[in-house]
């Protein structure tokens, strides 16, 4: 079997083109700040690449550098203004933060309502609540968008996933049990692997180890969602975490590296900026 790819590169594209739409409708454009602090340059990548996607969907963005010698006091006081700016609906702080400042204050410090990147206390406590799932965490919310361009059903689906992370794994476990899938969540002492992800329906990874998952861990047909983005020794191409040519030979549906779930979790950040202006200008109409 050679399994279909689900095309995040296109994906991302209709939603961002569905997000300019939307947001021409609006009185004012949606507007997202970005702060970046220091000059790590895989952040200053994403960053670049966010607010090109911004630009491109017709949002006012704003880019907030600040140094490394920065303290958690005067960030946190950039982030509480930004909350109080109406021309900004959307606030992210690019991760990961100098060892100073800690990034859960710094997450809690974000209006829930402006939390686009999905990451406060209030907007995981919905998602673990089930009923609302507000603004939810863009890669997570990316790989749900995936799976239901391809069809692949959601509700009584095994789905294992591979990494616990409270940005990818923990999150989008709980999106899958909201939507009624049976979830296992692997992590680094997760005893025989293999065998765990040989029985799912639906197999995710993400970890951040380049080929970690193989063809002969793969159910035949299952679906394989692959978050994961590791750097080559070029320096500049990327990989996943799956070793791509042997699992696509076993799935029923593969997400490549690159073009799969990357340009999703942009494209996320385009939709929770939407809606979080959508929000914000309904409350202000019905105040
Ligand atoms: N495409 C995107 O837009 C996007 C967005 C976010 C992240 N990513 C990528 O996704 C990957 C994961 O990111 P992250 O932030 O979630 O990483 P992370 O915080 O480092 O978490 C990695 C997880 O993988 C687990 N793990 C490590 N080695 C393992 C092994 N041999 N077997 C099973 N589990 C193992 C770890 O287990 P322990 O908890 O036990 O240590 C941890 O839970 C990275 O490559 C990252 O670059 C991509």
């Amino acid at each position: 079997m050679t399994a279909q790819i689900i095309d995040g590169k296109a994906l991302a594209q209709t939603i961002a083109a569905q997000c300019r739409e939307q947001a021409r409708a609006l009185d004012r454009a949606p507007g997202l700040a970005v702060i970046i602090v220091g000059d790590n340059p895989a952040s200053a990548v994403y960053v670049r690449n966010k607010q090109r996607a911004c630009e491109e969907a017709g949002f006012y963005s704003q880019k907030i550098a600040l140094p490394d010698s920065i303290s958690e006091a005067e960030l946190l006081a950039k982030v509480r203004a930004l909350g109080e700016d109406s021309r900004i609906d959307g606030i992210l702080v690019q991760l990961p933060l100098p060892p100073h400042i800690s990034g859960a204050r710094v997450t809690n410090a974000i209006l829930p309502h402006k939390d686009v990147d999905g990451f406060h206390p209030q907007n995981i406590g919905a998602l673990a609540l089930g009923k609302d799932e507000g603004l939810a965490p863009c890669t997570p919310a990316g790989c749900i968008r995936l799976l239901e361009s391809a069809d692949v059903a959601v509700s009584g689906a095994n789905a294992v996933i591979v990494g616990r992370s409270n940005i990818v794994g923990k999150p989008l476990a709980l999106m899958m049990i909201n939507r009624g899938a049976t979830v296992t969540v692997c992590n680094s002492k997760t005893r025989d692997l293999a065998a765990v992800c040989g029985g799912a329906d639906i197999l995710v990874a993400a970890v951040g180890r380049a080929g970690l998952i193989t063809g002969d861990m793969v159910k035949p047909g299952a679906t394989v969602i692959d978050v994961g983005i590791n750097r080559l020794p070029d320096g500049k191409k990327i990989t996943g975490d799956v070793d791509f040519e042997s699992a696509a030979k076993i799935a029923g549906h593969i997400t490549p590296v690159p073009g799969g779930v990357g340009p999703m979790t942009i494209a996320m950040l385009l939709a929770n900026t939407l809606r979080a202006a959508q929000a914000a200008r309904a409350a202000s109409a019905a105040a």
